[in-house]
């Protein structure tokens, strides 16, 4: 062969390895490894949720950035699509922070677990976010609410708020309704906790509206939607529902588990019964996940454990993880997928997803490690 032609061929060749890497599919779920999109790279979609919409995927999730910056929200809620679930394309931001200082989504807030939901009547997507106001640390506890006409936006920020003011949870009684908040009692002391327990902050918040944190939607089988949020400072989960448009409350809530001290929800519903898995509180770092069962989505809700299985690790870390959404398989229903995330405080960017089947033993949901496996 004529050295010209060799050159030729080895030209060839490595273009075609190039892109053959580039076009690689991936076949499977390897948690907590690097997880490039279609460009190569990393997915940027941390705290995320995903929507199953005509016949495809998106996850939303929180774009970070490197370094400590990266834990809030420089660039805005990210988006991607998927035909597997292996695969995800890149679409970009789908609801851009703000260069507006007066703007509520101005650049370094805070944006927390994006998830975004269909409405049938209006033909909107309707994204829902934990929201903290700028150089304000986590005090503002608001829910951020935009919409969209396509599924990767552009979603335009409507406002921001803290839910069911001056509305008491359908749970609460009588007696609850007539005590009223000790403003003297020391925070996170013994009694603080009592009072919790006993509902004494959605007092102290009833008139301004109550705290949202950490959150998820759900829409149920009738099309009701429901946001699911940590309240009460980060004790007393709240499952409010939302109104026919699903953009705003419609002061129709629970508090679940008061004082419980659960966050990162996510729900998911199986034969009938709903199905919660939270995290304890402790910042990024990871901590035993608990899960819940009712009948109802209001509830009453009844304790099921740590649904986590392994090694004493695994089982008090959550695979060194936090919990952020569940997936029942469209293709396969019954098989669920629980996503977490192995959160990098110190670099951002480099948080990485933990995504494992959730099973069921015993009626509970169990989820085992699995460094490798894929859909059924
Ligand atoms: C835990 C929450 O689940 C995260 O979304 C984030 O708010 C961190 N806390 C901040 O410390």
């Amino acid at each position: 062969m004529k050295p010209i032609k060799n050159l030729a061929i080895i030209a060839f060749v490595l273009m075609s390895m190039g892109s053959m890497a580039q076009n690689s599919k991936l076949r499977s779920f390897t948690p907590g490894a690097i997880w490039p999109d279609n460009k190569g790279v990393h997915i940027n979609a941390h705290g995320g949720g995903l929507l199953e919409f005509d016949g495809a995927y998106y996850w939303y999730g929180e774009h970070k950035i490197e370094g400590k910056a990266g834990n809030r929200a420089m660039v805005g809620v990210h988006v991607y699509s998927s035909n597997d679930l292996y695969n995800w394309k890149d679409e970009g931001i789908a609801l851009a922070v703000s260069e507006n200082p007066e703007s509520l989504i101005v650049k370094g807030c805070i944006i927390e677990r994006p998830k975004v939901i269909y409405n049938a009547k209006t033909k909107k997507f309707v994204m829902w976010f934990h929201h903290e106001l700028k150089g304000m640390g986590y005090s503002a506890a608001k829910t951020g609410l935009a919409v969209a006409d396509s599924p990767t936006g552009p979603f335009e920020y409507i406002h921001s708020v803290n839910p069911n003011a001056v509305q008491w949870p359908l749970n609460f009684t009588a007696e609850q309704k007539q005590m009223s908040f000790p403003e003297e009692l020391k925070s996170w002391s013994e009694e603080w906790l009592e009072a919790v327990a006993d509902g004494l902050f959605i007092h102290r918040d009833f008139e301004k509206g109550q705290m949202a944190r950490d959150m998820t939607l759900f829409v149920d089988e009738d099309g009701k939607a429901y946001h699911i949020h940590a309240s009460e400072e980060n004790l007393t989960l709240h499952i409010s529902e939302l109104n026919d448009e699903y953009t705003a409350f419609t002061d129709r809530y629970v508090a679940v588990m008061p004082a419980g001290h659960n966050e990162a929800p996510a729900i998911f519903k199986k034969d009938g019964k709903y199905y919660l898995i939270a995290s304890g509180c402790t910042g990024w770092a990871p901590n035993a996940a608990r899960s819940f069962v009712a009948d109802q989505i209001f509830g009453p809700w009844t304790s099921l454990g740590n649904p986590c299985r392994g090694s004493e690790e695994q089982v008090e870390t959550t695979f060194d993880s936090q919990s952020t959404y569940i997936l029942e398989n469209p293709e396969n229903p019954g098989e669920f997928i629980f996503m977490a995330d192995r959160w990098a405080p110190d670099n951002a960017i480099d948080g990485r997803y933990i995504w494992l089947p959730l099973e069921f033993e015993d009626d509970k949901p169990v989820i085992n490690w699995n460094s490798e496996w894929t859909l059924k």
